[in-house]
């Protein structure tokens, strides 16, 4: 039983507040200590305050001086395609030249090229890949993941990157929650029709028995999935335990939003074109909105969702950043916080909300991640700054400190502001 404790962040960004999402006005309340600290006890929170109160529980204690930096909960990355092989440089050159993504998926590249990769690389190597990306995760401050399938498009290949993920979430400090989205692409020489039949009556019972996933997620796009077919296979996931999640609305206004309502999914991701009716449809539904702005920043595209209408319509919004080779090679959060503000005017306090709090509720573990409060788990990351509006203001340039694990270090300095009380 390791006691730690945290002393001097200019700003404890604790997020404490009512046990849910937060909606409206209170996405901007993030229940700042200053001069804060913590007590940790065996991974998880015990004390929340001000230093000189925690530093009186403390005596004996190992403690971290945060020397004035910022102290935030780990972040929680809602949507992201972890596991995959090979790179996406040839859509990206392409895209500079004036192709779309839909005419660079149609021309050889996009989501079916890297199928071919992640199909031809064994279980070790797309372990070895993913492990580094998570990597990338940790240092930019990221402490859980959401992490989907997709990239297989056979019964083995989904069950091949679903078990990289478990054993990634066994070997690995950061938690991974899993999602089975087999309904990613339509495979080659398959109808759409024949496909969602392979997902519904043999990728989707095995997932199940073998509990490899939490959640279900569908590619609901023109060219992919379309709604009937979408509702096919998360009818079919829902009945077999999996809570739902939906690429909607990213390429064209296709109903997702609604189909999302419709089947009470836990979110609906993307939504760049979702208009007033989808976002009247997931407000009813309790239906939280995933933004993933780093894919419109990479396409090149200009049309960021509607944060701020979706706010205002008292939604819990999440951002993430749909970390995947074609559409958002990026797994900086602080990033997308930058974009958050920048191109879809949410407030900095905003972006903290729905990358931690907001995020931890949409992976159905708002009780144990998400904010600083007594137990839950010490998951916490310390910023070179010493305002926490400073994440998404200083674009582009790492910040990250020290990254923290149920009280454990796991990424970034820990050299000095270590001592004993
Ligand atoms: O969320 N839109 C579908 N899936 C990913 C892109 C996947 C890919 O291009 O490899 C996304 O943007
Ligand atoms: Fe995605």
């Amino acid at each position: 039983m390791k006691s730690l404790a945290v002393l001097h962040a200019s700003q404890l960004v604790t997020l404490a507040g009512p046990k849910r999402p937060r909606v409206g006005a209170e996405m901007c309340e993030l229940a700042i200590i200053r001069d804060g600290g913590m007590l940790i006890h065996d991974g998880k929170i015990e004390i929340v305050g001000p230093s000189d109160q925690i530093g009186k529980n403390a005596s004996g204690v190992e403690t971290i001086d945060a020397g004035g930096r910022v102290v935030l909960p780990g972040f929680v990355d809602a949507h992201t395609h972890l596991v995959f092989a090979g790179n996406r440089l040839d859509d990206f050159e392409r895209r500079i030249r004036g192709e779309t993504y839909v005419q660079i998926a149609r021309g050889g590249g996009g989501i079916w090229s890297t199928v071919e990769k992640t199909r031809a690389a064994s279980d070790l190597d797309l372990f070895a890949k993913a492990e580094k990306h998570l990597q990338w995760f940790l240092r930019c401050g990221t402490t859980t993941v959401e992490a989907k399938s997709g990239y297989g498009l056979t019964v083995d290949d989904e069950l091949k990157i679903l078990r990289v993920i478990r054993q990634l979430n066994n070997d690995r400090p950061l938690e991974i929650v899993p999602t089975f989205l087999g309904a990613h692409a339509v495979p080659r020489q398959m109808n759409a029709d024949e496909y969602i039949d392979l997902v519904i009556h043999e990728m989707l019972p095995r997932v199940a028995a073998e509990k490899l996933a939490e959640f279900c997620d569908v590619f609901c796009e023109r060219g992919y999935f379309d709604v009937e077919q979408s509702r096919g296979v998360l009818t079919a996931a829902s009945k077999r335990g999996l809570r739902l999640r939906l690429h909607a609305d990213q390429l064209t206004n296709s109903g997702g939003a609604q189909l999302a309502a419709e089947l009470k999914a836990t979110t609906a991701d993307h939504l760049e074109k979702t208009d007033e009716q989808g976002i009247a449809a997931m407000k009813s539904a309790g239906v939280q909105p995933v933004l993933l702005p780093g894919s419109v920043y990479a396409l090149g595209l200009l049309d960021y969702p509607c944060a701020r209408a979706m706010i205002e319509a008292d939604l819990a919004v999440v951002i993430a950043t749909d970390f995947n080779p074609g559409s958002s090679p990026t797994a900086s959060m602080p990033m997308i916080l930058s974009l958050a503000c920048t191109q879809m005017k949410m407030s900095p306090a905003e972006g903290i909300t729905a990358v931690t709090i907001n995020a931890a509720y949409s992976l159905n573990r708002g009780d144990k991640i998400g904010s600083l409060e007594k137990g839950k788990l010490a998951n916490f990351s310390v910023f070179d700054c010493a305002d926490y509006r400073e994440l998404a203001y200083w674009f582009g340039i790492p910040q990250v400190h020290s990254v923290y694990v149920r009280g454990e270090w796991v990424a970034g300095d820990r050299r000095g502001d270590r001592h004993y009380n």
